[in-house]
C-alpha cells in the first residue's frame, strides 16, 4: 500500500526522504514522488511512474531541500500516471500534500466546495488539497484550512502537507490509516512505518485517530481536529536497522524463509518459561478463559495461519473456534457464543479489514487480542491485549516467517490456554519440544532447496494452473502454499480438499495438470492418496509430499515427523520454496509482485 515519509530540520531532506521511499518500496507500489523545500524560496516537485530508482534518477545533485515531503502510491482512485501520483497539489501551487487512505465522500466534497476549481488528477488526495486552498483563500490559517477540510472527509487518510509560503512548518494527520512521527535532533521525521525512518531515530510518537501535527524542526504540536492539545511520550522502536540488509541473499523471501528455524526457537525461549510454563499476561489468560467460544479474523496469509489454529484450541484448550476473513465479518457478522473473545491474526497489524472488525467487536464490548509482528501497530495498540511474533521484519509481500510465527503462537497460547483450563491433552503436549522438532525438520527440507527447485521447474516450470491438496492440517496448508504460487509467480493455483476434489473439480485435471498431495496425517493419509491416484488416473501429475512415519516409495519429498496439528509449520516450508523458485525461473520481482502491497490499509 503507499507510504508516505516526510522531514524537517535536515540539510539533507531530499536523501532522507529518497531512502525513506527506497525502505518503504516492500509495501508495494506503482508511482512515487517528493516535495522538498530549502526555505529560502526554492522548491521542487518530481513525481515518476514505476519504480523509486526512476525518481531517484530525476532528481539533479541541485535538487536539495531542509524540508519535504514523499510518496510510493498504490492505486486506488485513478491509474499510475504522473498526474495522479503523489504529492498532490493545489491549483495555486501554494499547498503539497501526500496522502494514504481512501476519502470515500472526495466526489460530494468536489461538487460541493470545488466547483471553480479545475482537477488535474483522478484523485480524492487531489480534492483534499484542494479544499485546503479553497479554505485557506477564505481566509484562514494553514492549520485551521487544514483541520476543516480534513473534518469534512469521511473514509480513511494518513497525509503530510506543505504550505510553500510557510516552509518552516509541516503538517500531518491521521484517521485509520497508519502514521508514525519520528524524533530527532534538532529534526522530526513522518512516516508510515517506522522502518522508513529507522536509520534517522527510533525514539518514535504515535498518533490516533483524529489528531493533527504541527512540526518545525524542533518542536512538534499534537491536537484534536476539535483544537484540544495532546501530550504524547516518545516510544523507542526497538528493531535492528541490520534486520532489513539482505546480505548474500538475492531476495528478502528467501532469506525470510531460511529465517524461519530461528523464528521458532526465539518464540520458544520468549514465550517458555524453564517449568514449562507459558509467559503470557495472566489477565489475558483469564479473560480467554472466560470465553466459551474463540473467533479468529484474520485475511489472506494470516487468515491461513487461523485455520491451522483452529485445531490447536480446539484440542488442546477444548474451546470451540471459528475462524473468519477480516473482510467478510466486518459486514456480516455470525451470531456470536454469549461470551465471545476476538483473536486478530496479522503480520502488520496495519490491515484495513482487520482494523474495521476490531473496531466494531470493542463498540459491542468484547474482549480481544492481537497476534502481530509490529508491537506498534494500530491493531496491537487498539486491542485489550497483543502477543508479538518475534519474527523480525518481514519485507517480502509474500509473507513466509509470520505465517509459521503465527502458528507457533497459537499453539503456545492454546497449550496456556488448556494448561490454565486443566485440559489433559494440554498438560501432555510439550510444546516448546515440538516446536523445536518443527525447526528441526524445517531445516532439513531448507537443505533440500536444490531437490525443490528442480521439482519446481519440472512441475510449474510453464504451466498455467495448478493444485495444492491434502485432509485436515494438510487442507489448510494446502490453501497457504497455492496463495504463495499464485501471489509471486501468476499461476493459477487453487488449494483443495483432497476429499472433495471429486465432487466436481476433478473436471479440470487433463495430462500433466500440477498436483500437490500433502499427507502428514495417519487418520488421512490412505484417503488422500487414493484422492492422488484419482489425479493420476486422468493424466495430472502428482508430487506426494509425505511425512516419513507415513512415506512410501511413491513420495518425492519426505518432511520429519511433528505432531499432526504442527505438520503445517513443516510442509509449507516447501510450498513456500515450490514458490519461490518458480517465481525465479520465471523472471519475475520475487519481493514485489504485480499489483501486490505488503499493508493492506484500505478496505
Ligand atoms: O498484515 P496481515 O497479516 O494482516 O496481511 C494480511 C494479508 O494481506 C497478507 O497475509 C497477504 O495475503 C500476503 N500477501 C500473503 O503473502
Amino acid at each position: 500500500m503507499c507510504g508516505i515519509v516526510g522531514v524537517i530540520g535536515r540539510q539533507d531532506a531530499t536523501q532522507v526522504l529518497l531512502g525513506g521511499l527506497e525502505k518503504l518500496e516492500y509495501r508495494g507500489y506503482d508511482s512515487a514522488g517528493l516535495y522538498v523545500n530549502d526555505q529560502h524560496g526554492h522548491d521542487h516537485l518530481i513525481r515518476r511512474v514505476g519504480r523509486i530508482s526512476a525518481l531517484e534518477a530525476a532528481v539533479m545533485p541541485d535538487i536539495q531541500g531542509v524540508m519535504g515531503i514523499g510518496h510510493t502510491r498504490w492505486a486506488t482512485n485513478g491509474r499510475p500516471t504522473e498526474a495522479n501520483a503523489h504529492p498532490q497539489v493545489s491549483s495555486d501551487e501554494r499547498f503539497y500534500l501526500v496522502h494514504n487512505g481512501v476519502i470515500t465522500n472526495a466526489q460530494a466534497l468536489a461538487d460541493r466546495f470545488l466547483q471553480n476549481v479545475t482537477l488535474a488528477s483522478d484523485t480524492d488526495t487531489e480534492v483534499l488539497v484542494q479544499l485546503v486552498a479553497v479554505f485557506a483563500r477564505q481566509g484562514l490559517d494553514t492549520p485551521a484550512a487544514f483541520k476543516k477540510a480534513l473534518s469534512l472527509c469521511e473514509g480513511s487518510y494518513a497525509c503530510c502537507l506543505v504550505d510553500r509560503l510557510d516552509p518552516l512548518h509541516l503538517y500531518a494527520a491521521k484517521a485509520k490509516s497508519p502514521l508514525l512521527i519520528g524524533q530527532g535532533d534538532g529534526f522530526y521525521v513522518v512516516a508510515s512505518d517506522a522502518l522508513a525512518m529507522l536509520d534517522r531515530t527510533d525514539q518514535f510518537l504515535e498518533l490516533e485517530d483524529g489528531e493533527v501535527v504541527t512540526l518545525t524542526a524542533d518542536s512538534c504540536r499534537i491536537e484534536t481536529l476539535a483544537g484540544q492539545v495532546q501530550h504524547r511520550t516518545p516510544i523507542t522502536v526497538a528493531l535492528d536497522a541490520a534486520d532489513l540488509d539482505l546480505g548474500p541473499y538475492p531476495y528478502y523471501m528467501l532469506k525470510e524463509i531460511d529465517e524461519q528455524p530461528a523464528v521458532l526457537r526465539r518464540l520458544v525461549s520468549r514465550y517458555v518459561e524453564a517449568d514449562s510454563r507459558i509467559a503470557v499476561d495472566p489477565a489475558l489468560l483469564t479473560a480467554l478463559a472466560a470465553a466459551d467460544r474463540l473467533y479468529i479474523v484474520a485475511a489472506g496469509t494470516s487468515y491461513h495461519a487461523g485455520l491451522v489454529g483452529k485445531p490447536l484450541f480446539e484440542q488442546l484448550a477444548q474451546v470451540p473456534t471459528e475462524v473468519h476473513l477480516a473482510s467478510e465479518f466486518g459486514y456480516h457478522q455470525p451470531l456470536l457464543a454469549e461470551k465471545p473473545f476476538f483473536i486478530f491474526l496479522s503480520q502488520s497489524g496495519e490491515t484495513a479489514d482487520s482494523r474495521q472488525v476490531l473496531v466494531n467487536v470493542k463498540r459491542q464490548g468484547f474482549p480481544s487480542l492481537t497476534i502481530t509482528n509490529v508491537a506498534t501497530s494500530t491493531l496491537a495498540r487498539e486491542a485489550d491485549f497483543a502477543l508479538d511474533l518475534c519474527a523480525g521484519p518481514e519485507i517480502a509481500v509474500a509473507s513466509t516467517k509470520a505465517y509459521t510465527a503465527q502458528i507457533a503462537v497459537e499453539a503456545l497460547l492454546a497449550q496456556a490456554l488448556g494448561q490454565q483450563r486443566g485440559v489433559p491433552a494440554a498438560q501432555a503436549f510439550d510444546v516448546a519440544h515440538q516446536l523445536s522438532l518443527a525447526a528441526t525438520a524445517q531445516e532439513a527440507i531448507l537443505a533440500e532447496k536444490p531437490t525443490v527447485h528442480a521439482l519446481a521447474g519440472e512441475l510449474f516450470g510453464d504451466t498455467r494452473d495448478a493444485f495444492f491438496i491434502g485432509r485436515g492440517a494438510d487442507y489448510a496448508v494446502s490453501l497457504e502454499a497455492a496463495l504463495k504460487l499464485k501471489e509471486i509467480s501468476y499461476v493459477q493455483a487453487e488449494g483443495f480438499a483432497a476429499g472433495e476434489l471429486k465432487h466436481g473439480t476433478i473436471a479440470l485435471i487433463t495430462q500433466g495438470t500440477p498436483v500437490v498431495a500433502f499427507i502428514t496425517d495417519p487418520a488421512t493419509a490412505a484417503h488422500t492418496r487414493s484422492n492422488a491416484q484419482e489425479v493420476e488416473a486422468r493424466g495430472g501429475r502428482v508430487l506426494r509430499i509425505a511425512a516419513a512415519s507415513l512415506a512410501t516409495p511413491d513420495d518425492e519429498l519426505v518432511v520429519q515427523d511433528v505432531p499432526s496439528l504442527l505438520t503445517p509449520l513443516v510442509t509449507i516450508v516447501v510450498g513456500q520454496l515450490l514458490a519461490y523458485f518458480t517465481s525465479l525461473d520465471r523472471g519475475y520481482d520475487v519481493d514485489r509482485p504485480r499489483n501486490l502491497a505488503k499493508s493492506v490499509t484500505v478496505e
